[in-house]
């Protein structure tokens, strides 16, 4: 059983996704925690409601981004993961813990990347005008949004969508998409390539 730990900002819908999934028995590894970067997370009413451990690191409370990174991945270590997953964590993980866990960070976006990497990737693709868009699961390399893809699903944009009704039609791609790449990584069945992932047919 793989220890997933999963950091959230917010309101933790694709860390329900993902508890959910473990539930279920859907995939091969149990959530050891959730990390918090703020209080008052529907997140962590979520994950407490399901019994799993919450850990509150108040960015708020710390003196500096370095300080805050440093009882981050004080706490990281003692959670010991094997899968990092960012669910909505609004935060770029600094280059220290990249590094330390490379090839076992995943994060969920909401744009097909290379579009529309960074902030508002709903706004960006509607005054875009894109007629496509969708959700990535992908490595995290040092860069934002960057990182080698492991999925992505995708869905018509309309003319008349906007921000909220673009983000519930992807919401709904994503909470298939992280569930199903977390379980790919469990069973280990990525390999990254360069840029590329391949997903082999077999459990190891
Ligand atoms: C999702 O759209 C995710 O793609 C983005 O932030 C949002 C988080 O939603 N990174 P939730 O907290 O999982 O409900």
């Amino acid at each position: 059983m793989k220890r997933i730990v999963v950091l959230a900002s917010g309101r933790g819908s694709n860390f329900l996704a993902v508890a959910s999934a473990i539930a279920e028995g859907k995939i091969a590894g149990r959530c050891v925690g959730l990390i918090v970067d703020r209080n008052g997370t529907l997140a962590a009413v979520r994950a407490e409601r399901q019994r799993i451990p919450v850990i509150t690191i108040n960015y708020q409370e710390f003196r500096s981004r370095d300080e805050y990174e440093a009882e981050l991945s004080a706490v990281l270590r003692s959670l010991n993961p094997d899968l990092i997953v960012l669910a909505g964590y609004m935060r770029i993980l600094g280059s220290s813990i990249i590094r330390e866990y490379a090839g076992r960070i995943i994060n969920i976006h909401p744009s097909l990347l290379p579009s529309f990497a960074g902030l508002n990737a709903h706004r960006q693709a509607i005054e875009y005008g894109v007629r496509l868009s969708g959700c990535t699961v992908h490595f995290v390399d040092e860069g934002t949004d960057t990182g080698p893809i492991i999925l992505q699903r995708w869905c018509d944009v309309s003319e008349d969508d906007d921000e909220s009704t673009l983000s519930d039609r992807i919401l709904t791609l994503e909470h298939e998409a992280l569930p199903k790449a977390v379980s790919l990584f469990c069973e280990g069945r990525l390999t990254i390539d360069g840029r590329r992932v391949f997903i082999s047919d077999e459990a190891e």
